[in-house]
């Protein structure tokens, strides 16, 4: 099968190095890739946002199957444009991918079929949002309703600056049409983790956990990032709540998403929040998580692409997954400054050193080749994903890595893990 995967960061060189080891692989692509993914798949020049010219290239290169990692052309319908051609993708259609486009969407859907989330509102002008603000009272949760690349939800300590949100989203429109409309919700404390599922229209398979470290610095201080480390499983997903989150929030989606006629297909990304009252929704993704991915895909012992068309094809019943029982946890490296402004093109030296290893694996985000050398290309660099039989033990071999890794212009966190390791 001739294979293409859409995107560039460390999600995708760790889904294009668990493909490339399918027998059921016989050519890979990806487009637009990185200097990683160059070494498992050929990379193909066209963006990942760019629908019209993915779906030439896949038609063009004869592709059979389509896998998708980023939002953008899930949403703007990049799987059914794909259809439209009879290639097949993993993915959800624009329909459904509705569920991370519109988080007022995702709120509905929430309200109607029982699935619990904070108490929320959705307004389409200033003022209703403040008084509403002003009703319920600060901390408060302002969220953009569209896709801002992860920056569109702000943690409101006071009633000021919840105003001030609904302003910088509405009025000064920072990020766009995004912001046309947005939620106002309830704080919720608790602890967070990410919980994974495949699901083909109406089955779903559980994945795994994972924990996910959004702030830039250690101690979880700084500015949100993308995302600066994760590790899976996550230890407060237990069994018994991974059960009670497949009951209570997976399954009423999926038979919420086939009620209205949008059926889901594809990996289903719930972003919870768990505390005394169980489980409840912060966010629904409809792709697997950057970097929780990483992590994912170094557990995983089952043959990837055999999953994911099963998936794809409405025939999760006939998918198992295995996982190694250890624990993969992820480091990123980023170039200094990100998430704010960050120099690009400098060298990073080392890695030939990690190569061939199978409880370390370097995955590549933002760099890309130059002759032998390995350049930046990004803020977030690279992710340092090791193995262990314990969280500590991954951890100490993820930074024993890093440490062989000489790039004077990047940082990272000392500390990923260190909520599993401390409970
Ligand atoms: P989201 O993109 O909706 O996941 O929001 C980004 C981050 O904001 C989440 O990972 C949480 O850390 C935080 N967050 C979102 N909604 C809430 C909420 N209702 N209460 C507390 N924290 C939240
Ligand atoms: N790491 C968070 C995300 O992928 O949305």
């Amino acid at each position: 099968m001739k294979v293409l995967v859409v995107g560039s960061g460390g999600r995708e060189h760790a889904l294009c190095w668990a493909i490339a080891a399918s027998p059921l692989c016989q050519e890979l692509l990806c487009a637009p890739g990185n200097a990683g993914i160059a070494q498992v798949a050929t990379c193909a020049g066209v963006a990942a946002d760019d629908v019209g010219g993915l779906v030439e290239l896949a038609v063009k290169e004869g592709v059979d199957f389509v896998v998708v990692g980023p939002e953008v052309a899930l949403v703007a319908g990049l799987v059914d444009r794909l259809g439209d051609k009879g290639i097949t993708a993993f993915g959800p259609s624009a329909e459904a991918a509705e569920l991370e486009g519109s988080k007022g969407f995702m709120k509905d859907l929430c309200a109607r079929f029982d699935i619990p989330t904070a108490a929320y509102a959705c307004f389409d002008e200033p003022d209703a949002a403040k008084a509403y603000i002003h009703a319920r009272g600060a901390p408060i949760v302002v969220k953009a309703d569209g896709l801002a690349a992860g920056k569109g939800v702000v943690l409101c300590r006071n009633e000021n600056e919840a105003h001030a949100a609904v302003d910088h989203i509405m009025s000064e429109r920072a990020f766009g049409a995004a912001g046309d409309a947005l939620v106002v919700e309830e704080f919720l404390e608790g602890e967070e983790a990410s919980f994974f599922a495949l699901v083909d229209g109406t089955r779903a398979l559980p994945l795994a956990s994972a924990q996910d470290h959004k702030a830039a610095f250690d101690g979880d201080t700084g500015p949100n990032t993308g995302g600066m480390g994760a590790y899976s499983p996550a230890p407060v997903i237990t069994d018994e709540m991974a059960d009670t989150v497949m009951e209570r929030i997976v399954t009423p989606t999926i038979e919420g998403m086939a009620a209205l006629g949008r059926p889901y297909r594809g990996v289903l990304y719930a972003g919870l929040m768990i505390n005394a009252d169980g489980p409840k929704v912060l966010e629904y993704n409809v792709r697997f998580g950057d970097p929780e991915c990483q992590p994912l895909m170094l557990r995983l012992k089952s043959d990837l692409l055999e999953v994911l068309v099963a998936c794809a094809e409405g025939r999760l019943d006939e998918a198992a997954v295995e996982w190694h029982a250890d624990t993969a946890l992820t480091v990123v490296m980023a170039a200094k400054g990100y998430p704010g402004p960050y120099e690009k093109g400098t060298e990073i030296k080392g890695l030939d050193a990690l190569a061939g290893r199978d409880d370390v694996v370097v995955f590549h985000a933002g760099t890309m080749a130059d002759g032998g050398r390995t350049l930046a290309n990004g803020g977030r660099v690279l992710g340092v994903t090791a193995r262990g039989a314990t969280v500590a033990a991954a951890q100490e071999r993820a930074y024993e890595a890093i440490d062989r890794i000489e790039w004077p212009d990047g940082f990272c966190r000392r500390d990923i893990g260190w909520r599993a390791i401390g409970r």
